[in-house]
């Protein structure tokens, strides 16, 4: 597999009448050791979340409810993933931009990340971002 673009990554679904279930495991099926979850959640219909990129951390994000958009732009292109299945996760690797938003009334993210939090690893301008994508392209598809 590929990791140098963002990507729908399929997770195990385990069927069952009483419930469905899905896991992750460190290892397998996510591209990347994880070191910190968050979730985002109560988020107001217009509202937008993200609106910056990272210089090392690589994410997974998955609707474990409700749907919402991920928007990810690579300096030049930008591409939609809507999310609303928590069987699949959206994979995005460093070094491209995310908005979030048309988040559904209880829409929850669940962000697994490879990094503890730390500041210093954003790019929250634009044009910073910008500038640093000439100077290293990342390609949306490849
Ligand atoms: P941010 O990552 O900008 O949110 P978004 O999900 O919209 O991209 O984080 C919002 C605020 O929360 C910011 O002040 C940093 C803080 N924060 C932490 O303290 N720890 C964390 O693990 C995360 C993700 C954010």
């Amino acid at each position: 597999m590929d990791y140098s673009h963002p990507q729908i990554i399929s997770l195990p679904k385990i069927h069952d009448p009483r419930g469905n279930l899905t896991f992750v495991e460190e290892g397998s099926i996510v591209p990347f050791e994880i070191r910190r979850a968050y979730w985002i959640y109560d988020v107001p219909a217009a509202e937008e979340r993200g609106g910056h990129s990272h210089h090392e951390m690589s994410q997974l994000l998955v609707a474990v409810g409700g749907s919402f958009n991920v928007n990810v732009c690579d300096g030049i292109h930008w591409r939609t993933f809507t999310l609303n299945r928590p069987f699949e996760g959206l994979f995005i690797p460093p070094g491209f931009w995310r908005t979030l938003d048309n988040f559904s009334s209880g829409a929850v993210c669940l962000s697994l990340v490879s990094t503890h939090y730390e500041e210093a690893d954003y790019i929250r301008d634009f044009e910073e971002f910008k500038r640093l994508a000439m100077i290293h392209p990342r390609y949306l598809d490849v």
